[in-house]
C-alpha cells in the first residue's frame, strides 16, 4: 500500500513507492490506450507553475490532469507576482489556499522544498537544478515496457554526470536493484553527497554503483543514457562542455562496445540535427553538426526516445494520482 505526498526530489521514495508508481502508470496507460481512463481527479484545480520553458512536462501535466478530470491553470514566470512582488510562502501559502496540487520548475531546489514546505497541498517538482524525478518514472516504465523487468539492468549514463536527469536516473534505478554506470570525464563526475547517497542505495538494494572515464566498461551495459551536455542557464558553458565531452557523444561506435542489444534513452530535447536555431548556432560556432547524441543513433531501432517522451505523460498521471489515494 502506497501513498505519496507529492514528489520533490528521489530521496523521498522508497523501493516499494518507486514499483508501485510505475506499475499504475502501466495500467493507466493500457486504459488510455482502451479508451477506459476514469476521472479519479475529478473536481480538483492544478497549478503548473513554470519558471522555466518545458514541452513534455508540461504538456504531460495538462493532458494528465485533463484524462483524470482535473483543471490544470499554466502560471508561467511573467504571469505571477512570484519572485518579483511576493515571496515563496506568501506565494505557496495563497496557491495552497486555491488549488488542490502545485506543480513547479525552476532552477533552485530550496523554491520546490519551500512550496511543498507551506502550501498545504501535494507539490511536484517539474525539474529543478538538482533533481529531476518525474523524468525518472518515465524512464523506468520505458525500461520495464522493453525488457519486462528492472532489477539486474544495468543502466549507464553517459556526459555530464552530476546533472539533475543523471542525479534522478541514479537514485531512482539503484533504489529498484537497477546497476548504475557514470561514464564522464573526471570534472563532470557525481560529488561526494550524490555518490554517497548512491553508495547507500546501492547496498540496500544490492545493486552496483560504478563511475568511469573508461568506454571499455560499457560491455555490461542494457541501457545507454545522455543528456544535453549544457543544461537551460549555463549556455555560457558550451564550449568548455565540447572540450570535456567531444569524446562522450553517444554514436554507433559507442553503442557497438555494449555488445548487445541495448537500447538508448534521452530525456529530450536533444541536439542530433541542425533542426534548431540553437544547434544551428552552435554549428557556426564550433562546427558540429550533433552534440551528445548522433542523429544515426537517436534515429536507430535502438532508440525508445518516443516511448520514453509519450510515457512521460502515464507516468506524471500516476504520480498524481499517487498523491491523493492509496495505491
Ligand atoms: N525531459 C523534459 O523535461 O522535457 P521538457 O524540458 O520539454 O519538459
Amino acid at each position: 500500500m502506497v501513498t505519496i505526498n507529492g514528489l520533490i526530489s528521489d530521496t523521498q521514495l522508497t523501493e516499494s513507492s518507486i514499483l508501485a508508481i510505475v506499475e499504475l502508470a502501466f495500467k493507466l496507460k493500457a486504459q488510455k490506450k482502451a479508451g477506459k481512463g476514469r476521472p479519479l481527479l475529478a473536481g480538483k484545480n492544478i497549478a503548473l507553475l513554470f519558471e522555466k520553458t518545458s514541452t513534455r512536462t508540461r504538456a504531460a501535466f495538462t493532458v494528465a490532469a485533463n484524462d483524470l478530470g482535473a483543471h490544470p491553470e499554466y502560471l508561467g514566470q511573467s504571469d505571477i507576482q512570484f519572485g518579483k512582488k511576493e515571496s515563496l510562502e506568501d506565494t505557496a501559502k495563497v496557491l495552497g489556499r486555491m488549488f488542490d496540487g502545485i506543480e513547479y520548475r525552476g532552477s533552485n531546489h530550496a523554491v520546490v522544498e519551500g512550496l511543498a514546505k507551506h502550501a498545504g497541498v501535494p507539490v511536484w517538482n517539474g525539474l529543478t537544478d538538482k533533481w529531476h524525478p518525474t523524468q525518472m518514472f518515465a524512464d523506468l516504465l520505458t525500461m520495464k515496457e522493453h525488457f519486462g523487468y528492472l532489477k539486474g539492468l544495468t543502466v549507464c549514463f553517459v556526459g555530464d554526470g552530476r546533472n539533475n536527469v543523471a542525479n534522478s536516473l541514479t537514485i531512482g534505478c539503484l533504489k529498484v536493484g537497477i546497476n548504475v554506470m557514470i561514464l564522464a570525464p573526471k570534472k563532470l563526475q557525481p560529488d561526494v553527497e550524490l555518490t554517497e547517497l548512491a553508495q547507500q542505495c546501492a547496498k540496500k538494494s544490492g545493486a552496483s554503483y560504478f563511475i568511469t572515464e573508461e568506454q571499455s566498461a560499457l560491455n555490461t551495459v542494457d541501457v545507454v543514457y545522455t543528456d544535453v551536455w549544457v543544461s537551460m542557464g549555463e549556455e555560457s558553458l558550451y564550449e568548455e562542455r565540447i572540450t570535456l565531452l567531444h569524446k562522450y557523444q553517444v554514436n554507433q561506435t559507442l553503442m557497438d562496445k555494449t555488445g548487445k542489444n541495448s537500447i538508448f534513452l534521452h530525456c529530450l530535447p536533444a541536439f542530433h540535427d541542425l533542426e534548431t536555431t540553437v544547434a544551428q548556432k552552435i554549428q557556426r560556432q564550433y562546427g558540429l553538426s550533433e552534440l551528445e547524441v548522433s542523429d544515426e543513433v537517436f534515429r536507430s531501432e535502438a532508440s525508445l526516445v518516443y516511448d520514453q517522451a509519450e510515457n512521460r505523460l502515464h507516468t506524471i498521471k500516476a504520480i498524481m494520482v499517487a498523491s491523493y489515494y492509496t495505491i
